[in-house]
Parts: C-alpha cells; sequence; structure tokens
C-alpha cells in the first residue's frame, strides 16, 4: 500500500538507497528537481500524456506511471503534444505493434518542432529483441525504452534519460521481484483494477504472453488486501482482480493460498460493493471457485472463460489442456449451479491447420454456451511462438470466411442471451455521462452488461436500481427506479 511519501525529506546529497522502493523514492524526488527546473526555463509546467495499448493489466501499468509522473510534477494531459510521451504497447496481436510504428512516426514530426520533447516507449513490445532492433535502427529519436519486469524503476529511468544525451534502454528479460508500495493515479474514482499476480506459465502455442510478461507470481494476499482496503477508504466500491490466470492465483506463494479463498478474504472488506475478476483459464476453474462466486453477495455474476477454439483437435494444437466436452461440461456446470451469471469470452480463428469444420465446431458450442459476448480474434503469428513454426499456416480467404460466420452467430446468440434480462430491474454502478448524449448516464450491470438511461453526473460512483426497458444488442436503454 502507497502511503504518501514526502520528497521533500529526502536527501539528495547522499547516495541513491539500495532497497526498493526507497530507491525509486529517492529518484522521484530527483526527477522533481529537474522537472522544476525545466518548468522554469520554459515558463510552464511539463506535460505527459500515456497512450495506452492492450488489455487492462497495461490500463494498470499506465496508472502506475501516471501515479509516478504526477507525484514528480509532471501534469497530465490527453493530447500527444505533451512533452513527454509514453506508450505502453501490447504485442499480443501484430496489429497491435503496427499502430505503435505508425504512431512513432507522426511523433516524430511534433518532435522535429519540439527540441525538448521526449519519448518513451515500454510495455509487452518492447520484450522483443526484434522490436528493439528496429526502434533502434529506424526510430533512432525515441528517448528511452523498458520492459515489463522494471516498470517499478520508472523514476530511475527518467532521471537517466534527462540526463543523458543517447537512447536508454533497459529490459529485462525476467524478473520475480514485486516491488510494493508506488504511487498511482486511478482513471476512475469509484472502481480500480488490482494485480493480484504477475506472468503466465501455460504457454498456449500462439501466445507471446509467457515471453513478454515471464513466470508467474502471486503478490502477497496481505499486500492485496491492504490495497483494496486503502482504496475503499478513498472511495472506490468495486474492484478488478487482474492476472494472466487467476484461477492459478497463490500457488507460487510461501504458503499457498487458492484464489477462491483469496476471493473469500476480499469479500469480507467492509465497503467493498463489487468483485470482479479477469482472466480465468478453463483448466484451472475449480468448484471451490464455483461455489465462493454462488455464495457471494459482492462478486460480479459474470465470468470471462476464454474457449479460443471449439474444436479438440485445435485446442490440443494451441496447448489449451481441455477438451471441447470438458470446456461444456464446465460451462454447464457453471450455468446449473448460477443460473444468472454471464458468461463470456475469447476464440481465435484462423489457428494453424484449422478448417472450416473445425469452425463449425466452434460455432457450436458457441450456441450451446449462448455467450453475452464473445471477442472473436484473427490467428495473428507470433514470433517465438510454438505455433509461428508450425506449416499449416491457414490461407487468408479461408479464415475470412471462418471468422464472418462465427461472427454472425456470437452476434446472434448474444443478442438473444442479452435481452433475456428486459424489463427487469437490476442494480447498475453509475460509470459516466454517456459518450454520446450527455442527459444519458452509462452504468454497468453485475453481470457486466452496459445501461444508459437519463441521470446526471451526481450519479457517478453509485450503484443505483435501473430498470432495463428495451434491448439494443450489447447494450440496454433503461430507466432510474
Ligand atoms: N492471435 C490472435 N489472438 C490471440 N490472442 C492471444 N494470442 C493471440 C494470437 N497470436 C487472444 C486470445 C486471448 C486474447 C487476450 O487474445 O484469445 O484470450
Ligand atoms: Fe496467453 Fe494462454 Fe497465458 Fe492466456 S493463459 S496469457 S492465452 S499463454
Amino acid at each position: 500500500m502507497y502511503k504518501d511519501i514526502d520528497l521533500d525529506n529526502i536527501d539528495l546529497t547522499q547516495e541513491p538507497p539500495t532497497q526498493e522502493p526507497q530507491r525509486q523514492y529517492y529518484f522521484m524526488a530527483k526527477m522533481r528537481e529537474i522537472v522544476k527546473e525545466k518548468s522554469k526555463e520554459l515558463g510552464r509546467p511539463l506535460s505527459a500524456v500515456a497512450v495506452t495499448f492492450g488489455c487492462q493489466m497495461n490500463a494498470k501499468d499506465s496508472e502506475k506511471l501516471l501515479g509516478i509522473l504526477r507525484k514528480i510534477g509532471f501534469e497530465i494531459i490527453e493530447d500527444e503534444s505533451a512533452d513527454l510521451v509514453f506508450f505502453n504497447t501490447c504485442t499480443v496481436r501484430d496489429n497491435a505493434n503496427q499502430r505503435v510504428y505508425g504512431r512513432l512516426g507522426f511523433l516524430h514530426s511534433m518532435k522535429k518542432k519540439n527540441s525538448d520533447k521526449k519519448i518513451a516507449l515500454c510495455g509487452c513490445m518492447m520484450q522483443e529483441p526484434s522490436v528493439i532492433e528496429k526502434i533502434k535502427k529506424s526510430y533512432s529519436f525515441v528517448d528511452l525504452i523498458f520492459g515489463t519486469h522494471n516498470i517499478y524503476k520508472f523514476a530511475e529511468l527518467l532521471t537517466t534519460m534527462y540526463t543523458s544525451e543517447r537512447m536508454v534502454i533497459d529490459i529485462w528479460k525476467d524478473t520475480d521481484q514485486i516491488v510494493e508500495d508506488l504511487p498511482s493515479e486511478r482513471k476512475f474514482s469509484f472502481k480500480c483494477g488490482v494485480n493480484i499476480m504477475y506472468g503466465c506459465n501455460n504457454f498456449c502455442s500462439y501466445c507471446i504472453v509467457p515471453y513478454v510478461r515471464g513466470r508467474e507470481r502471486s503478490r502477497n494476499p496481505k499486500d492485496i488486501i491492504r490495497e483494496i482496503e486503502q482504496l475503499v477508504s478513498e472511495g472506490v466500491v468495486e474492484v478488478m482482480l487482474l492476472g494472466q490466470n487467476v484461477n492459478s492465483y497463490g500457488k507460487t506463494l510461501e504458503e499457498p493460498m487458492t484464489f477462491a479463498e483469496l476471493l473469500q478474504e476480499v469479500e469480507k472488506i467492509e465497503g467493498l460493493e463489487r468483485i470482479r475478476f479477469m482472466t480465468s483459464h478453463p483448466k484451472d476453474l475449480s468448484d471451490e471457485l464455483i461455489q465462493v462466486m454462488k455464495n457471494s453477495k459482492k462478486i460480479c455474476k459474470h465470468l470471462h472463460l476464454p474457449l479460443q477454439a471449439g474444436s479438440t483437435k485445435i485446442l490440443t494444437a494451441m496447448n489449451r489442456r481441455y477438451t471441447k466436452e470438458q470446456y461444456l461440461a464446465l460451462a454447464k456446470k457453471i450455468r446449473t449451479e448460477i443460473p444468472d451469471i454471464a458468461l463470456t469470452t475469447d476464440i481465435i480463428v484462423g489457428f494453424p491447420g484449422e478448417t472450416l469444420e473445425d469452425v463449425e465446431e466452434t460455432i457450436e458450442v458457441v450456441k450451446e454456451v449462448q455467450y453475452d459476448n464473445a471477442f472473436t480474434f484473427i490467428y495473428s503469428k507470433r514470433t517465438g511462438t510454438p505455433a509461428a513454426a508450425m506449416e499449416n499456416q491457414v490461407p487468408e480467404e479461408v479464415v475470412k470466411e471462418g471468422f464472418d460466420k462465427l461472427l454472425k452467430v456470437v452476434q446472434e446468440t448474444a443478442r438473444e442471451r442479452v435481452s433475456r434480462l428486459e424489463g427487469q430491474v437490476q442494480g447498475a454502478l453509475v460509470e459516466e455521462i454517456n459518450e454520446h448524449d450527455n442527459s444519458l448516464v452509462t452504468g454497468r450491470l453485475s453481470n457486466n452488461t452496459i445501461v444508459h438511461f437519463p441521470g446526471d453526473a451526481s450519479l457517478i460512483g453509485k450503484i443505483v436500481d435501473v430498470r432495463l426497458k428495451e434491448c439494443h444488442g450489447f447494450y440496454y436503454i433503461g430507466e432510474l427506479i
């Protein structure tokens, strides 16, 4: 848990401490001096912007980086004209990488007009050696590059960047370290992501995450609980527990603990109203977890359970370690125990060797499980993963045909499933003013469905009862009760 530290009490005439997080507090104090000086020179505050690609894990990392930037005196803005622009990158599919390169070209033209502008890159894409080579060669105007394992060193890395003329690169292959007690910013005042574990040991054959996020390591439950208690004391009512595979939480702890046990501890926190988590691997989802979810008053009625593919042949090649039948049996068990739960999923189309018959099997699973939503992805070849070396890559036209067919079924079943709530009254946590119509607010039901209804900013952060009047596909239009 981070207690606001007084940077004025840090003696910068001394050598930096070797202990963490004290070492980073020292560099935060030092950076604050640098920022003050630069602002004085320019006659205005220094500004920074975070551009985040990818998943909730990255969003959380960006909040940590922004927390440090604010603490050292940067003004946080939403515009890439900022003095410091950092891109927190994703590499799970190649299109995310391409977007980063495209945006970098644009930043270069801005940097030519503002020689004080600094560009920093971090996140999963930076863990790939080929990316670093490319940036060194073709994007030499970048000032700082670091990876996923050393983001806690951000203050120190920034200090090096501001005191050196050359591109600063610091990438670690892996780490077993978890540094606690650093500041973090929050995008929403009432909800917050909380890391419970880092990394992944599953090595699904298409996935680059285990290579860029390293081995699985769980945070100490005491640190997690303290952090959530602190968040609740600051007004947070909903937490999202984050991990690549939350169902294997606690296995690497000195005193092992299951994810279901952790959830029960989180449930006890007074003032906390909703608990979500992401992501669950079907192979590790225990009966204990289903029972804890069933009996909980706080755990939301939503489970994201990535299927990836419906054919056992493809699941085996993906190294998912469950069969179609096992997945279906699990989904059935969950639905029997918790009938009102919403199930969502991720599906990949076009994995090497996948035929249109295999996609038909995926479609069968979608129809049987009746997902509330499914995120469908076209397979992207990631260098270094076992699937990239497979010979039977699927031609683009076949992938497209399977993808379109699947998407149609996903949309139809989701529409039907989501519309079951029409007419009901449900609690919704109001998150924001509607983006397109400011007479409406946008709230989220326990089962993760979105509802828009007439209301104003005073409702933001509150859980209110809403009648779900009309279903529009994936969302509802409602009215406040
Ligand atoms: N190609 C396409 N989709 C992928 N995912 C992970 N790796 C790949 C890849 N190489 C998808 C999976 C995962 C989600 C976060 O991204 O469906 O669940
Ligand atoms: Fe990737 Fe599989 Fe780990 Fe998820 S469980 S991050 S898909 S390797």
